[in-house]
């Protein structure tokens, strides 16, 4: 099957992404410069896994800070679910770092659907004691608990629809698009019906 199968529309294509990213690395820099009064000696990015990876590596190239990057594992979408299945950390990549006491800590992941994913994450890393923490998302669907969750960065807002591409998945597949997309609904009922999944809500 071709890697676009059941693609409906592209919501953002990736020339819109590539600028956008240019805006968000100067804010990023520059906000933390300021709060550092100069350069920071360093700053720690904790991506979540893995629908952040395609936005983080595109991210830290643009980014001309002292990084060190700690992954962190949260799923709430098992299988063909659209909906979030509840948030909960994964056992082994999941261990919160104990090392970022009194760092500059930049939580980044795709998307800011129920908030429960980034709220776990914040929780948790709050607790460790980061000099400062900032969230960062790629994309937040526009509905009110949504738009309700304090993010700090936000590269997009997006209607409440379910959408794949560039780190987003479904089931696992349409990461690697270039482009942020949205799925054709037979495809995904389809898709939903082949898994027998009774987990498989579409709100
Ligand atoms: P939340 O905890 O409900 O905010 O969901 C956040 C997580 O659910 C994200 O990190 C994504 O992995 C996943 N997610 C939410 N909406 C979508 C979507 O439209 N497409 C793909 N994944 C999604
Ligand atoms: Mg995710």
């Amino acid at each position: 099957m071709q890697a676009d199968a059941g693609i409906d529309r592209v919501l953002i294509g990736r020339e819109a992404i590539s600028r956008r990213l240019d805006e968000l690395a100067q804010a990023i820099t520059a906000d933390l410069c300021a709060q550092a009064n100069g350069i920071p000696d360093q700053i720690t990015l904790v991506p979540i896994l893995t629908g952040s990876i395609v936005f983080l590596s595109d991210l830290i190239r643009r980014l001309p800070l002292r990084m060190q990057i700690r992954l962190i594992s949260v799923s709430s979408y098992p299988g063909t679910s659209q909906a979030s299945q509840g948030a909960k950390i994964e056992a082994s990549l999941s261990q919160i770092p104990e090392t970022l006491v009194a760092q500059h800590v930049l939580i980044i992941d795709d998307i800011l659907d129920s908030g429960q994913t980034l709220r776990l994450a914040r929780d948790l890393i709050q607790a460790k004691q980061p000099a400062t923490l900032r969230t960062c998302v790629l994309l937040r669907k526009k509905r009110p608990i949504a738009m309700a969750f304090p993010v700090d960065y936000v590269a997009f807002e997006i209607p409440d629809e379910f959408v794949v591409g560039y780190g987003l998945d479904f089931d696992d597949y349409y990461r690697n698009l270039p482009d942020i997309v949205t799925l054709r609904s037979d495809f995904v009922s389809k898709a939903v019906r082949q898994a027998g999944s009774s987990s498989g809500l579409i709100r």
